[in-house]
């Protein structure tokens, strides 16, 4: 079960207007910024396909600064959110683009069968508890051969720069255990396959920071290894190191994409075989030997995942350096 830790980011954003502004906005607007966060969110609009005529809605929409782009390319773009907060600051943000917003549950969209020509979730699954009723209510608004999407991290693939320490590999399992669906990027096949969603097709891409900066505001790995610190006081110096390093590219997660969903007629419904292939497309030209191997230990999941059970089962206390070692 994801532990309940009061003032992680993963746990505020499964209730927003309950966590502290500044730091949801700086998260949000920190991705915006990055040269991944800006790669990912181009390549996945491109993938809804629109055109002049379509209607098109962003689902856990944030700021709505997904909604705006939608906009741009059709003829009508709404958002929605569960928090009050973020649509108000979705509205002032874009008073002029022509966007709707509206308060509204993911797993209860207020809008009729087929209502749109594309729909799209990004980085919410991980956070809501039920993304199977999240998914099916995509696909029922969404109209036949039209298109679904998910942007979603897999957080299996979340890896620290540096060399291996029991340490390190203690602070990265700390903060993915807080999401509530940390796997979520290898899920959404399946997920979407149940609802009846054909034609899945999809991409991975990886998600670099750059430098400590980005690392904390999106990862918290400050406040991760400060709470360890009461259980094992070196991860103050582990932090200090870290924060110290070279500007490297810093911490790393692969996002799955499932860009293009067609609903089909249930009759052509295909089966989904359960394979999930990570392919970093964006960087496939990049063979620096970091990101190689960690497209190896990404594509080893499953040995990982063992590996990761043993651990588990005799208890994180045993992965961590004893006291005065
Ligand atoms: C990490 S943010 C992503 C926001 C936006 N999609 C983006 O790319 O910037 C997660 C969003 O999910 C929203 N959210 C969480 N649970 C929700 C639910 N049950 N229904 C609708 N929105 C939800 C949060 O309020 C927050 O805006």
């Amino acid at each position: 079960m994801p532990q309940r830790t009061p003032d992680s980011l993963a746990v505020e954003f499964r209730d927003v207007d309950s966590a502290a502004p500044d730091k949801i906005l700086r998260c949000l607007d920190t991705l915006q910024t990055m040269e991944a966060g800006r790669a990912y969110k181009a390549r996945a609009l491109e993938h809804l396909g629109l055109g002049p005529a379509c209607v098109a809605l962003d689902v856990a929409c944030g700021l709505g600064d997904d909604v705006a782009r939608m906009k741009a390319r059709c003829a009508r773009a709404l958002g929605v959110d569960r928090s009050h907060n973020l649509i108000a600051a979705a509205r002032s943000r874009h008073p002029d683009a022509g966007c709707e917003f509206e308060v509204a549950d993911a797993a209860a969209l207020p809008f009729p069968d087929e209502a749109f020509d594309a729909v799209r979730v990004d980085r919410s699954l991980q956070h809501i508890a039920d993304p199977s009723r999240v998914v099916r209510e995509m696909a029922r608004v969404t109209r036949r051969g039209g298109v679904v999407l998910g942007a979603e991290p897999d957080w299996g693939t979340y890896l620290l720069r540096g060399p291996h320490s029991a340490l390190t590999e203690r602070i990265e399992h700390d903060w993915v255990r807080t999401f509530q669906n940390p796997w979520i990027g290898r899920e959404l096949s399946s997920l979407l396959a149940e609802t009846g969603v054909g034609d899945r097709r999809q991409e991975a891409l990886w998600l670099l920071t750059q430098g400590f900066a980005e690392s904390e505001l999106l990862f918290e790995i400050g406040a991760n290894a400060r709470r360890l610190a009461s259980e094992f006081p070196e991860a103050l110096a582990w932090l200090k190191a870290y924060r110290a390093g070279p500007k490297i590219p810093g911490s790393f997660v692969i996002f799955s994409f499932l860009p293009q969903m067609i609903w089909l007629d249930t009759a052509l419904r295909r089966a989904h075989n359960g394979i999930f292939h990570l392919r970093p497309i964006a960087n496939e030209a990049d063979k620096s030997p970091i990101r190689e191997t960690i497209h190896e230990r990404a594509e080893g999941q499953g040995l990982r995942r063992g590996w990761l059970a043993r651990r588990a089962k005799r208890g994180w206390a045993a992965a961590a350096p004893a006291r005065g070692e």
